[in-house]
């Protein structure tokens, strides 16, 4: 059996004496596209620090493709919740956007290149020299992906990546994901509030309980085929079955033991 890209085993959390998560666990496989899921407030964006090396957790291990995440080094790029937070104010956004390839062996050409092409990716070619405060929280948001597409991560790790884009551009940009995804096999997971979403772009979902002391509620499995389509998939009897069961499964996490 190959390794998984990421491996959770028994991860718990404290805030002072508020348990947030506890006894989590679960694998992401290479390549693989895991949606997470769960009531406001229940852990999710701790989990999603957890896995990206920027809180130690309390309790458990992380491991990337079989090392401590600590270890891993490159290679996990990060979009969090509060993106508009993550952008320096004094760097333009081209700049913003080669900030993490500032320590990579990548040439001065390679790295402009790299900056182009992620701010293409994400329709944003013609605010290079513009400073972040100047954009509306959609555009933050995409320089904030675009930036972490620079670094062509092996894992992604995305916090409700698409909350301040509107439709059309929210549909665009899961196209560009799914596309990343299947180009470049990056390993993604990405939490949403989101059903229809979680469904259209997971390849498995995960249905955390609600906190305190939030765990795996149960896992679902989406077996739609590939590639997906905004119109079509949405459209059909097997995705429209599956968002009825991730609403089942999400009221059975949330009801009283
Ligand atoms: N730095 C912190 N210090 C203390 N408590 C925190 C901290 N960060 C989060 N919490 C608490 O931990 C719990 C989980 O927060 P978290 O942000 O992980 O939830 P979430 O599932 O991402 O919520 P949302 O869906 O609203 O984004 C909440 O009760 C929150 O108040
Ligand atoms: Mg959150």
């Amino acid at each position: 059996m190959t390794t998984p890209a990421l491996t959770v085993t028994g991860v718990g959390h404290t805030y002072g004496t508020h348990t947030v998560l506890d006894d989590v666990s679960f694998t992401v496989a290479e390549g693989e596209m895991l949606c997470v899921v769960g009531p406001s407030g229940c852990g999710k964006t701790t989990l999603l620090r957890i896995l990206a090396g920027l809180v130690p957790p309390a309790r458990g291990r992380i491991e990337a493709a079989g090392h401590p995440v600590a270890e891993h080094g490159r290679g996990i790029a990060v979009v969090l919740q509060d993106y508009h937070r993550s952008l320096p104010p004094w760097l333009r956004v081209a700049d913003t956007v080669a900030l993490p390839l500032r320590d990579t062996p990548l040439g001065k050409t390679e790295r402009a290149q790299r900056v182009h092409d992620a701010l293409a990716s994400v329709g944003l070619s013609d605010v290079d020299r513009k400073w972040p405060a100047r954009l509306s929280g959609g555009m933050q948001q995409r320089v904030a992906l675009a930036r972490a597409f620079a670094t062509r991560p092996s894992i992604l790790l995305l916090d409700e990546p698409f909350a301040s884009v509107d439709a059309q551009t929210r549909f665009e940009l899961e196209d560009l994901l799914l596309r990343i995804r299947a180009q470049h096999a990056v390993t993604t997971v990405l939490v949403t509030h989101d059903l229809d979403e979680a469904v259209y772009l997971g390849d498995r979902v995960l249905i955390l309980s609600p906190g305190p002391a939030t765990t795996v509620h149960t896992t679902l499995t989406v077996d739609l085929p590939s590639p997906r389509h905004q119109i079509d998939t949405r459209a059909c009897a097997a995705f429209v079955t599956l968002r009825a069961e991730l609403a089942a499964a999400l009221r059975r996490a949330d009801a009283p033991a």
